[in-house]
């Protein structure tokens, strides 16, 4: 009693309030609401997208969800609608993590609890180079405080990566776990049957993800895995390919907690109906609809491309004859030098349709992290809204001798499969001491990273987690760990073979442009 009593003693004599921003009374609100208007004028209703679905008219269901996430992905949003949190003293955004706001409603008693943040107005602030969707400059640098402890020394900061092609992404990822899941449920039946303990080789789209072990057990007549030799993948063998450490699976779940973090724009889903979990006194900031919304406009980012079709295409600057030698060159020798070991070049789909809920269990949400059920809210799996990765996607659609073509959509393979040109292989791999980060923020280890997929890496300069690398050669020069051996290979070639094998990175790009959408 006493304590409380001196604790919101202490918070008058600061003059915060605990219901509040400090430089904002309620009266003061008014005079903003009565002066200007939310900059996001409507709510996706996540109902009427499933009415169109179920009517039939799923390509517009897409077509509108798209259309309304990127206008939430470039909205600056303000005041009205709830943008930024409060952070103590009415300042609504901070750069720095503050672990020391420890008063009812400020940053550290956020809900959910922050990551890092708020730090901008928009998406498109940090996501933005050299194009629409892009990564960031260091200044777009996110910072966090996995500890909580106020300790500069404790915290991470991480660069901004593109967002192209993350649609792909994320079904690749499906797909992989499926087929680990399968192996897994294969290793169970084999053990049962047989009743002796046994291991299987676990490997998905080509890549190896080590040996799960599956331990007989007669007293319950059943198998207990063991994880400690699987290796790049959680436990629970679900491939969770964003993040800079391979921990979110989906674009949503990403998409949710962005919204909160980093533009303190907090969906109904993530804190619940009519609450205002980051003491802006604004609720129901996004609505499910709208992050649907902002799903689909992430996940049908055009894929990244590269100069030499673009060249072909009579699009972009053009490429001489002996700069495609180069380029092929330097691929050549990417794949000696063994980077290809990590950075596949491709990945094929068997199905490349994106739904939205996913048709697979463990890349959707079984119950919303506010407590909702999904379904209730109108986002069902028996009625996803969906778009082909091969065909739909709205943007980069060029118009070449009178044809359109789709640049945006993935490329088809000679046997008719989906091709994802990611040069990655969506896989953790312990990368040296030097690029060992102060905090092991996941627990898979402080210098796990993902492969960082290069497409697109010739235009989303810095490079690495942290943005240190301010060239390409300084990004590869970095890699130690798993990657020492190939590293050493890149040191080891003449000042030419780097030469090319640079040149080739650099070919790897990101557009956006072309007619608008139906044209
Ligand atoms: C302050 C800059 C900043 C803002 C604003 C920002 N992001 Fe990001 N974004 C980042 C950083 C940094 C990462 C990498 C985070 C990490 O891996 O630790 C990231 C990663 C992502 C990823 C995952 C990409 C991948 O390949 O792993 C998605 C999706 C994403 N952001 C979407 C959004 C959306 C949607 C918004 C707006 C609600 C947004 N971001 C706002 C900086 C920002
Ligand atoms: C053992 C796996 C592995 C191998 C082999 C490997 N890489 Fe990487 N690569 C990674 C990981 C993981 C990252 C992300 C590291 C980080 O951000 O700290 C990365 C990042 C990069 C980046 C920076 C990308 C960006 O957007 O920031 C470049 C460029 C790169 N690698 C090129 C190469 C080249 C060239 C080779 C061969 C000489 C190579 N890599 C070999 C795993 C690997």
């Amino acid at each position: 009693m006493h304590i409380a009593h001196y604790a919101s003693l202490s918070l008058v004599l600061l003059g915060v309030t605990a219901d509040g921003l400090r430089a904002q009374t309620p009266a003061d609100r008014l005079v903003v609401e009565r002066l200007h208007v939310p900059a996001m004028p409507t709510h996706m209703d996540q109902a009427d997208l499933l009415a169109e679905v179920q009517a039939g008219r799923g390509a517009d269901a897409f077509l509108r969800a798209f259309l309304h996430g990127d206008a939430l992905f470039d909205t600056a949003f303000n005041e009205l609608d709830g943008v930024g949190a409060n952070v103590g003293t009415g300042m609504r955004f901070t750069r720095m993590p503050r672990a020391d706001l420890i008063a009812p409603g400020q940053w550290a008693r956020h809900f959910p609890p922050r990551a890092t943040g708020p730090n901008a107005q928009s998406c498109i602030a940090c996501h933005a180079a050299p194009v629409p969707d892009g990564g960031g400059p260091v200044t777009a640098n996110a910072v966090r405080d996995p500890r909580r402890a106020g300790v500069a020394g404790q915290m991470i900061q991480r660069n901004t990566p593109h967002l192209f092609g993350m649609g792909a992404v994320q079904l690749l990822a499906e797909e992989m776990t499926m087929a680990l899941h399968a192996q897994r449920e294969q290793l169970r039946a084999n053990v049962m049957q047989s009743r002796r303990s046994a291991s299987v080789a676990l490997v998905a789209k080509g890549v190896s993800f080590g040996t799960l072990r599956g331990d007989y057990t007669p007293t319950s007549n059943s198998v207990v895995f063991r994880t400690s030799f699987v290796t790049g993948v959680d436990g629970d063998l679900v491939v969770r390919p964003f993040q800079w450490k391979g921990s979110v699976a989906t674009v949503r779940d990403f998409n949710r907690g962005a919204c909160h973090n980093e533009i303190g724009m907090q969906a109904v889903e993530l804190v619940g109906h009519g609450v205002d979990g980051d003491g802006d006194r604004v609720v129901n900031e996004l609505s499910v609809g709208d992050l649907t919304a902002m799903t689909m406009y992430v996940a049908a980012q055009p894929r990244p491309v590269t100069t030499l079709e673009m060249s072909q295409l009579g699009l972009g600057a053009g490429v001489s004859f002996q700069q495609v030698i180069r380029v092929q060159n330097g691929e050549a020798l990417f794949r000696q030098v063994g980077c290809t070991d990590c950075h596949k070049p491709s990945m094929e789909l068997d199905a490349a349709i994106f739904r939205e809920p996913s048709a697979h269990p463990s890349y959707r949400d079984t119950i919303f992290p506010a407590g909702q059920s999904p379904a209730a809210e109108s986002v069902r799996a028996d009625a996803p809204v969906a778009f082909d990765l091969t065909a739909d996607q709205p943007q980069n659609r060029f118009v070449v001798n009178g044809r359109v073509v789709n640049l945006g959509a993935l490329k088809r393979s000679s046997t008719g499969k989906a091709v994802v040109s990611l040069y990655g292989d969506l896989k953790r791999h312990r990368m040296g001491a030097g690029l060992a980060e102060s905090v092991d923020e996941t627990g898979s280890g402080a210098d796990t990273f993902l492969t960082e997929n290069l497409w697109g890496v010739g235009s989303t300069a810095p490079y690495l987690h942290d943005g240190r690398a301010t060239t390409i050669a300084e990004a590869i020069l970095w890699h130690g760990g798993e990657a020492l051996a190939s590293r050493d290979a890149f040191r080891a070639l003449t000042e030419l073979q780097q030469r090319d094998m640079i040149d080739f990175l650099n070919s790897l790009v990101l557009v956006k442009g072309g007619v608008p959408f139906g044209g």
